[in-house]
């Protein structure tokens, strides 16, 4: 058996163009390939298709990147006022806007995910995060301190933390890039951004759009890679903070990494994140918002709703009506425009998720719906969502998080037995209810221990709002005010004006 290699799909014609034009590394505002000249391929996880070969940027890269994000910062960048940092991330929002149709199919094509949802969501949410960081640098004020000294002047300067990698996972592949990018240019910091090796073409248009926009040569740099290349600028004595999101393994690498070397570090780590329905539930709202926060992205979200606790009153039917929609989800190709729920991102992640299907069968779970997908599969990496019933707290379909269409579904009786069996994980990302009674609403978002709490809802978002988890769901906050709290340093200086 030889099959032929399967064929790409059709893109617009800007989307075509980029992939004509050479990829290429993006270092001190050029575009280069790798110093060694090594590229790595990416496939279409619809298809398995070879879409096309990026520079696989190693040791040389990185330093060179690091070279010119000092540079920048010691030069051009860092005496740009705040005005001109504001006016180059409202510009490079604009590009992005008028680039978004190509964008979203880029996206599909790389990483599976569904042009619609790209078009509606990931697109859209890049596009505000470099509007709302826009109006920040003019913003970030010290502050005098009414200090007990007499005769002195104690005030706060807020400074850049200085050069910073931004090492981002394939899930939501723009979408992270401005959430690295845009709160570190605001506070005044360079950047070298990672994109995931599964997804690394949204990032290297990008570049050619940040490049567009006009920043000074070595405020962004752009470099494609896979772990090792992660691992070297985490080691890089030039970058001064990382900002990860990815998996929990390797936010605890780079987190010791980063302590020992008194990098400062934020990390956006992995979940196993508890929605719960309470008997007084709007059971219509709550399915579909159970449905959507577990099978969003076919399950590859940081924040996938992945335990389902039910009130036992209600169970029966929240579950009967969840396995009727997972019969109906629209699951296909990404650059299908009826496609909801695309392929998952890699024939590693299938397979691992493939795994966990399977090890759930095995530790005595009911396979409620969906199916175990084949060994083998044709085609594109597709798993169709599952609900699994009959779970224990203690199998690892209940603890681990899965990171695909995989949900867990199980009754409880009394709110102290669901607090507990909801907190009881290494995890603390999200947590929801659903209910139309206030005081329970208000008591559990009170006691669950997770960074976001939704009530009556799932998974929403603003760049104003601080997203982030507790315990291994990782270290700090993104968006908002918050997450340039951790771009920027304090100098607290002091002044005798009247010498005693
Ligand atoms: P990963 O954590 O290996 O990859 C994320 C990013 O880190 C990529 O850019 C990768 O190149 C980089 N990286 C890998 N090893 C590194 C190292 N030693 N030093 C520095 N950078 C490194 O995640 P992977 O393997 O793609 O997915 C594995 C699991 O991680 C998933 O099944 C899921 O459970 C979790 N995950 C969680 C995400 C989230 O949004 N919190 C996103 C992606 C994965
Ligand atoms: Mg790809």
């Amino acid at each position: 058996m030889n099959p032929a290699l399967p064929a790409l799909p059709a893109l617009g014609k800007n989307a075509a163009d980029f992939l004509k034009r050479p990829r290429l590394l993006y270092i001190g505002g050029r575009f280069v390939p790798a110093a060694d000249g090594k590229t790595f391929p990416t496939l279409d996880p619809s298809t398995g298709a070879h879409v096309t070969d990026v520079p696989y940027a190693g040791a040389a890269d990185v330093d060179a990147a690091v070279t010119a994000a000092r540079a920048a910062l010691d030069g051009d960048w860092g005496r740009l006022p705040a005005t001109a940092r504001g006016q180059l991330l409202a510009r490079l929002a604009d590009l992005i806007e008028a680039a978004a149709g190509e964008l979203a199919e880029l996206e599909a094509l790389d990483g599976g995910k569904p042009v619609a949802v790209n078009e509606m969501m990931d697109v859209p949410a890049a596009i505000e995060h470099f509007r709302y960081y826009s109006g920040w640098p003019t913003k970030l004020e010290g502050s005098t301190i009414p200090v007990m000294v007499p005769g002195t002047l104690c005030y706060t300067r807020l400074e850049p933390v200085g050069v910073c990698a931004g090492i981002i996972p394939w899930n939501f592949p723009l979408m992270m890039a401005a959430w690295k990018l845009a709160p570190a240019l605001a506070a005044g910091c360079t950047v070298i951004l990672k994109p995931a090796e599964q997804t690394p073409l949204t990032a290297l248009r990008l570049a050619e759009l940040v490049d567009e926009a006009g920043f000074p040569p070595g405020t962004v740099n752009i470099l494609t890679g896979d772990g090792a290349t992660g691992a070297e600028l985490v080691g890089h004595p030039g970058v001064d903070k990382i900002a990860f999101t990815g998996s929990t393994a390797v936010g605890r690498e780079i987190a010791s990494r980063a302590g020992a070397a008194f990098k400062r570090v934020t990390l956006e780590l992995g979940g196993k994140s508890p929605n719960i329905v309470l008997a007084d539930a709007d059971i219509e709202a709550a399915v579909a918002g159970a449905f959507d926060g577990i099978y969003f992205n076919s399950g590859q979200s940081c924040v996938a709703g992945s335990r389902l606790y039910v009130h036992r009153s209600r169970y029966d039917e929240v579950v009967a009506a969840l396995a009727a929609a997972t019969r109906e989800a629209p699951v296909g190709p990404a650059l299908e425009r009826t496609t909801a729920y695309g392929p998952l991102v890699s024939a590693e992640q299938y397979h691992r998720v493939r795994a966990s299907i399977e090890d759930g069968i095995a530790a005595g779970a009911t396979l409620l719906a969906g199916e175990v997908p084949p060994a083998d599969p044709e085609g594109g990496w597709f798993v169709r969502p599952v609900i699994f019933t009959e779970v224990t707290p203690e199998m690892r379909i209940s603890r681990e998080e899965i990171f695909g269409p995989v949900l867990v579904v199980a009754p409880f009786d009394d709110i102290d037995e669901v607090v507990a069996l909801a907190n009881d994980t290494d995890y603390g990302l999200a947590a929801g209810v659903w209910t139309r009674d206030l005081g329970h609403a208000h008591a559990l978002a009170a006691r669950l221990k997770a960074g976001m709490f939704y009530v009556n809802g799932w998974a929403l978002g603003d760049p104003g709002a601080p997203w982030g988890g507790m315990k291994a769901s990782g270290v700090g906050r993104e968006m908002g005010r918050a997450n340039l709290d951790a771009y920027l340093e304090i100098k607290t200086v002091w002044t005798v004006y009247e010498p005693r």
